[in-house]
């Protein structure tokens, strides 16, 4: 029995036309089917924030999105927001600040940070890590991602 589906969606600005088993991830489809592999798979049940996308505007966990449920939406990976330059400044400062190590989280936690920049209001440190709380580091230990954000929100800002 055939369980594919055809689908047409966006995925970083680009139409796509796809044939997906119904059962595929978000994430799998886009790691597998279009090789947009900064997109990454940590705990696949939605826990550990690695595979965070934008699906209409909104972030939403890769691993617990199916392909099929795309159809006709908006993807905006972590490629697009990099290609377009729209989290350049956080990247910098994720740089600058060392909020980086293995880079595992790295894709998911940027679009999740922008996620709450691009609200426009200045966040205190706890409403940045209350954001960033559904996006697991094992490395970093959070401050120097909490002081990144805080510096680009504050840049945004126009803030000293
Ligand atoms: S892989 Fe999706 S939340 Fe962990
Ligand atoms: S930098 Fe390694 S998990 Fe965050």
């Amino acid at each position: 029995m055939d369980h594919t589906l055809d689908i047409t969606l966006t995925v970083n600005g680009e139409r796509v036309n796809e044939r997906v088993e119904a059962r595929k991830t978000l994430v799998d489809f886009l790691r597998e089917d279009l090789a947009l592999t900064g997109s990454h798979v940590g705990c696949e049940h939605g826990v550990c924030g690695a595979c965070t996308v934008r699906v209409d505007g909104a972030i939403v966990r890769g691993c617990l999105m199916l392909a099929v449920q795309c159809d006709g939406a908006a993807v905006v990976t972590i490629e697009g927001l990099s290609d377009s330059g729209e989290v350049a400044d956080l990247q910098a400062a994720f740089e600058q600040r060392n909020a980086l190590q293995c880079g595992y989280c790295t894709p998911g936690m940027l679009t999740a940070a922008q996620e709450l920049l691009k609200r426009g209001a200045m966040p205190s440190r706890d409403e940045i890590r209350e954001h960033i709380s559904g996006n697991y580091c094992r490395c970093t230990g959070y401050h120097a991602i909490v002081d990144a954000i805080e510096a680009v929100a504050k840049a945004r800002a126009g803030r000293p």
